[in-house]
């Protein structure tokens, strides 16, 4: 179906409605973040997306954080510090021990196709690990817990998932599958008052998550972010938050 006749649903806004709520919420304040300076390689946020999912943590300041794909472990630590103390950041990605290395994933094949593309960055979780997470500071390692296992496994039930988690974010696996177990587990496990976040929406690579989001906005709420690709669902009392 082309694309005059299945027009997306997903509504559009622009960064600075974000930011805006976040201008209302703290009024007189100046609302600062940390950051790292972003890596040169592939499979990161930019500043603007770091600067977006900030802002989400500090409008609804939540107990307990879930990511979806560590990699380089840096959005778990813009997460750890740019949240209270006592915020728990729970994130999951590959087991190294039990993953096959493939290393042979030529440039032009990782940087054009999403299959490859997510071989090629598990290729690179399983040799290096999280290496923003080992070079943090212990006090921010202490809020962080690390779980190695393929996310399309979990059993929000039995690993005691349910509803805890006032912020998602979605960032493992990019094909259709995955990224459809990982929403509709991220349902599960998310407080009634939160926000689910995906990334790769409208990538160039990874159309699988555009493909997927397009279906699930037919059902449900999905807000794209310009100049990122960041969409996100806003639950519960979070549905106000960005008037
Ligand atoms: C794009 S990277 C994550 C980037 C990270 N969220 C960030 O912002 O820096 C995707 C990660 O998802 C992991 N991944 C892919 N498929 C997965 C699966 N089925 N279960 C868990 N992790 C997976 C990969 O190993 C890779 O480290």
């Amino acid at each position: 179906m082309n694309q005059q006749s299945n027009p997306s649903r997903i509504t559009e806004i622009r960064p600075k409605v974000v930011f805006q709520a976040v201008e209302n919420r703290f009024q007189d304040q100046n609302s600062e973040f940390t950051v790292n300076i972003p890596s040169s390689a592939i499979g990161g946020l930019t500043l603007l997306e770091s600067a977006i999912l900030t802002s989400f943590v500090k409008l609804i300041t939540p107990t307990a954080i879930f990511e979806f794909g560590t990699y380089m472990g840096a959005t778990t630590l813009l997460f750890a510090r740019n949240s209270p103390t006592s915020t728990s950041v729970v994130t999951i990605d590959i087991d190294p021990d039990t993953t096959v290395t493939q290393n042979d994933i030529s440039e032009a094949d990782y940087l054009s196709d999403g299959d490859a593309n997510d071989e090629h960055l598990k290729d690179i979780f399983a040799t290096n690990g999280a290496i923003y997470i080992d070079r943090a500071e212990a006090e921010l390692k202490q809020k962080i817990i690390r779980i190695h296992q393929d996310s399309t496994s979990i059993d929000p039930q039995q690993q005691k998932f349910m509803k805890r988690f006032q912020l998602i974010f979605i960032d493992g696996g990019h094909d259709f599958n995955t990224v459809k177990s990982d929403t509709e587990n991220a349902l599960k496990m998310a407080a009634d008052d939160g926000i689910i976040v995906w990334h790769d929406f409208r990538s160039q690579i990874h159309d699988d998550v555009t493909r997927f989001l397009d279906g699930f906005a037919t059902e449900h709420e999905i807000i794209h972010v310009q100049n990122t690709m960041l969409a996100f669902m806003l639950l519960g009392k979070y549905k106000e938050i960005l008037i």
